[in-house]
């Protein structure tokens, strides 16, 4: 980890974040984060000073145009995807997930198979089993029932040369667990298929790298990254050559991202979008954005991350009515998401007793339904999950252990 630029202490990093003045704690980022006044601000003085439409010659037009634009450009350069692809906007990464697959609709042929792993979050997961009306077959990648864990030799199980697309979570929003992307990758292109990943629960924790990697698509939401409520999905240029993409007849196939979203993009979110480089910026002691800048303000939100996620493993390790849910160690292959059930009281009634003292906390299957009934927990109840981001403090950690330790 090296970092550039000067790092700025915890109390700088949290005054960015008006939210963070309150009383409550806020360790449901899983959820979703908070924003920073920058993003805040911008989204207000769009709608307020700037609230027309794109597209026409007049100067608030072109300065609406190029904001939605520069909107791309900056998640585009996040995800390392310059030149190897583009970025579409859309409501969500459900939304997104879901139409990229419908999109797949047209090119699957009947007996095409889809890998879907059984780990992910819903919305990598329902979207391709729809395709089975188009005559897909689908092969799960099942976890370990025991850990939780998706190793590769149960992925290179269920490949074959008639797969056609992997879908997987990079990091469960359960587990806390970094997979291996570049290998998942690797395995997949073997076969010919393309891989759809979601990254929604690892982009608030590091930096994504999508030609590292060589994935074809993959998505995270803009708003558990300390932006507005948007999903962003990268595809490769070549990925996506091979599809129609939802919009009207009258735009051209080839106009990516247009062709992919359909109704256009939420204008004022763009502005949110554009200010988080200054964040960024900020974090990494840089005075431009560009992918040093992103790479260097992720060292310094793992960094401050770091200690969170070793207190909370070590808390729940240690104690005895506890069950960790996700990988049983701190370190930099999982990221600070940390699940637990305990032996005999339900998810609900721990969450419950930090949730009346204003402790942001949350259990339930987080979506992830199918992965809790694989390991034999009952989903609506499912785990209790406590997520941390970088500006979280150790202390905050702390006052969570002393209100859930008489409870469990
Ligand atoms: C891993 C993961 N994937 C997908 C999603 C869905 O994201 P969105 O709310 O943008 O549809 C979530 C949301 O919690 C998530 O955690």
């Amino acid at each position: 980890m090296t970092i550039t630029g000067t790092a700025p202490d915890l109390d700088a990093i949290r005054a960015q974040f008006p939210a963070l003045t309150q009383d409550t704690l806020f360790l449901e980022n899983a959820g979703g984060s908070q924003v920073t006044a920058g993003v805040a601000d911008a989204m207000h003085a769009y709608l307020r000073d700037t609230y027309v439409q794109l597209g026409a010659p007049y100067a608030l037009s072109r300065h609406c145009t190029r904001i939605v634009q520069q909107a791309h450009d900056d998640v585009r350069l996040f995800m390392n995807g310059d030149g190897a692809g583009e970025v579409v906007l859309g409501h969500s990464s459900s939304w997104l997930f879901r139409m990229l697959a419908d999109c797949y609709a047209d090119v699957i042929e009947p007996g095409d198979e889809i890998v879907v792993a059984e780990a992910g979050h819903e919305a990598n997961v329902g979207p391709w089993l729809r395709l089975e009306r188009q005559g897909a077959k689908i092969r799960w990648w099942r976890v370990d029932p025991e850990t939780g864990a998706s190793t590769l030799d149960g992925l290179r199980e269920v490949l074959s040369e008639r797969t056609k697309i992997v879908a997987f979570a990079h990091v469960s929003n359960l587990l806390g667990e970094i997979i291996d992307i570049g290998a998942v990758t690797q395995a997949a292109h073997a076969v010919g298929a393309r891989v759809v990943a979601d990254g929604v629960a690892y982009a608030p924790h590091r930096a994504i790298d999508v030609q590292a990697w060589e994935v074809d698509w993959y998505g995270y939401s803009a708003y558990k990254v300390y932006g507005p409520h948007v999903g962003a999905l990268y595809g490769r240029h070549d990925a996506f050559a091979e599809l129609e993409g939802p919009n009207h007849f009258f735009v051209p196939k080839g106009e990516v991202p247009y062709k992919f979203e359909l109704g256009g993009v939420a204008h004022e979110a763009c502005a949110g979008i554009v200010a988080l480089r200054d964040y960024l910026q900020f974090l990494s002691g840089r005075d431009v954005y560009d992918r040093q800048t992103v790479t260097d303000a992720f060292d310094v939100m793992e960094a401050h991350e770091r200690p969170l996620q070793e207190r909370l493993v070590a808390w729940v390790l240690e104690h005895p009515r506890l069950r960790l849910i996700g990988p049983e160690h701190a370190g930099a292959d999982r990221v600070a998401t940390v699940s637990f059930v305990h032996e005999t009281k339900s998810s609900q009634s721990v969450s419950i007793v930090a949730n009346r003292q204003d402790i942001g906390i949350r259990f339930g299957h987080m979506y992830a339904h199918r992965l809790c009934a694989a390991m034999g927990l009952e989903p609506d109840d499912g785990v209790v999950r406590v997520s941390c981001v970088h500006y979280n403090r150790p202390a905050e950690i702390e006052r969570l252990i002393e209100v859930l330790d008489p409870a469990v």
